[in-house]
């Protein structure tokens, strides 16, 4: 995508569409509740006050993502305006700048525009003018994105969508935001390439395309990678994720690519661990057949990893981090693993096999044993684990477990700048006792009550003595229906919290 700082007067931008904000506030300028953005002020003087009479009229409230369009008949170089609610001024935020332009950017798609421009800007307020280029940056890219390269184009001329984005700056102001459009293009690319992951259908999307697409994106980006194959797992001892592969005829692949760039310090640095399952049929705890095609997303832990660390590679913090993903389908067949078996993990400890649907923690527990032996640290798991979590926190908020309260507090406030949400879960000892078992140093699963919970005490015997987090993303990663920022599929989520948390690591 083309993006470009426009310092021209608002009247003399060039474009299709050019997108204005507003708030709600009662503050004294309030026409009936909304306040409109300096820029949009500025439109409206040249449009004869056609947007203040909207709102005067009731037809536009400021609510975050409201759109109302007005023709400027030539008042202006825009051929029309686009005014955008900004919800609530108390919570305006780069997050609600951000969600505003994917909104208003994603409308226009199909509209036939071609070149829009951003001035969605509020001098002087809550956001700084640096991280709100960004986060309209951010947001068009990622509400621009689409995954249609299986699909002919009806009419093709119709589907061209958006080509160009313009940032209006204000007149005469030119420096300073290209940095601000270089961070926020770098973190929603990083974020798209994960989202293609993703939706890429389990027959291309193997474990063998994801560590090829791993290793192409690598040596783009300048990062190491190394793909372990089955007979080097034998040799490290990787039981989980060899017996979860054993059912498929597709080989599993253990993807490692590494971010140096520590200046300072002698710590070997972070671990992003990341759950890999590229098709997820349950195996011989077959899953039903509803919805299992939403089962291609299970390596959306491996996605967000994968992305994040292009993310890292393009915005270059000085810090270390080291990606460590599993990768296998979990089918079932004559060959597969069952309920009944036990394994043993890479750092030895041995689990009883109760479900083999529960597959993503063994391959988990191999992939931290692999961060923890390396001495990495903090280590971050990020894998769609359970149903659980998604009965417990919706599509709304991901499950944040953790043995460190300052690390868990940090991912909290990283989402929160980046606009995701983490909610922090107890890892209480007692919830240990689900996962006694009587034959094998745990068992695999701790039934029904809080099994978001059990699953991530299973993960915690993996970890030695590092920090850990372990974000369950199952229900954030993927939505089912079409929303006005972004369309069904997956989200991308993680991808921008963690290349958020690695920025701040680097001071
Ligand atoms: N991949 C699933 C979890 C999942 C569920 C992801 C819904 C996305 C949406 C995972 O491998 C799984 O099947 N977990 C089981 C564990 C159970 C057998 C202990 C679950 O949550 O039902
Ligand atoms: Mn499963
Ligand atoms: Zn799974």
């Amino acid at each position: 995508m083309d993006i470009q700082v426009s310092s021209k007067a608002l009247q003399d931008i060039v474009c299709d569409a050019l997108v204005v904000g507003a708030v709600r506030s009662k503050s004294a300028q309030n026409i009936n509740g909304v306040v409109l953005s300096e820029m949009a002020i500025e439109a409206d003087n040249l449009l004869d006050g056609l947007l203040k009479e909207i709102c005067a009229d009731g037809a536009f409230k400021g609510n975050l993502g409201e759109l109302t369009t007005v023709y400027t008949m030539g008042r202006m170089a825009a051929k029309r305006v686009l005014l955008v609610g900004l919800g609530s001024i108390d919570a305006l935020s780069a997050q609600a700048l951000r969600r505003a332009s994917a909104i208003s950017s994603r409308h226009l798609q199909h509209t036939g525009a071609r070149d829009i421009a951003l001035a969605l800007a509020q001098h002087g307020a809550a956001v700084a003018t640096d991280a709100g280029a960004q986060a309209q940056v951010e947001g068009a890219l990622l509400g621009l994105y689409t995954f249609k390269k299986y699909q002919h184009a009806d009419d093709k001329d119709e589907e061209q969508g958006v080509e160009k984005v313009w940032l209006a700056a204000g007149k005469g102001n030119t420096g300073g935001l290209t940095e601000a459009i270089r961070r926020g293009s770098a973190l929603a690319e990083a974020t798209n390439f994960a989202r293609d992951l993703i939706n890429e259908p389990p027959n291309i999307l193997t474990p063998t395309e994801l560590a090829n697409r791993s290793g192409a994106m690598a040596s783009q980006f300048g990062l190491e990678c190394e793909i372990l194959d089955r007979p080097q797992m034998q040799e490290l001892g990787m039981g989980g994720l060899l017996a979860v592969s054993q059912g498929s005829a597709e080989p599993p692949k253990f993807i490692i690519l590494r971010y140096r760039a520590a200046t300072k310090s002698t710590a070997k640095g972070m671990a992003l661990v990341g759950k890999g399952i590229t098709f997820d049929t349950g195996g011989i705890s077959l899953k039903p057949a509803e919805r299992m095609d939403e089962m291609k997303g299970d390596m959306a832990g491996a996605a967000a990893v994968i992305g994040a660390m292009q993310a890292i590679a393009s915005l270059k913090p000085a810090v270390n981090v080291t990606a460590l993903v599993s990768t296998t389908e979990n089918m079932p067949g004559g060959t597969s693993y069952r309920p009944g078996d036990i394994l043993r993990i890479m750092n030895g400890k041995t689990i009883e096999i109760v479900n083999t649907d529960a597959e993503g923690r063994l391959v988990l527990a191999d992939a931290l044993s692999y961060a923890a032996k390396e001495g990495l640290s903090p280590i971050i798991d990020v894998a769609t684990l359970t149903g659980a979590v998604v009965v417990a926190l919706g599509n709304t908020m991901a499950g944040l477990f953790s043995n460190d309260t300052v690390l868990s507090e940090e991912i909290v406030a990283a989402g929160k700048a980046v606009g995701e949400k983490f909610w922090p879960m107890p890892m209480d000892e007692d919830y240990g006792e689900q996962i006694k078992s009587e034959i094998a140093d745990i068992k695999q699963t701790g039934g029904r009550a809080a099994g978001s919970v059990t699953a991530a005490k299973i993960l915690e015997h993996f970890v030695g003595d590092a920090k850990w987090a372990h974000l369950d993303i199952a229900g954030t990663s993927y939505v089912d229906s079409k929303k006005p920022h972004q369309e069904k599929g997956a989200t991308g989520m993680a991808v921008r919290t963690l290349a958020e948390l690695a920025s701040r690591m680097d001071q």
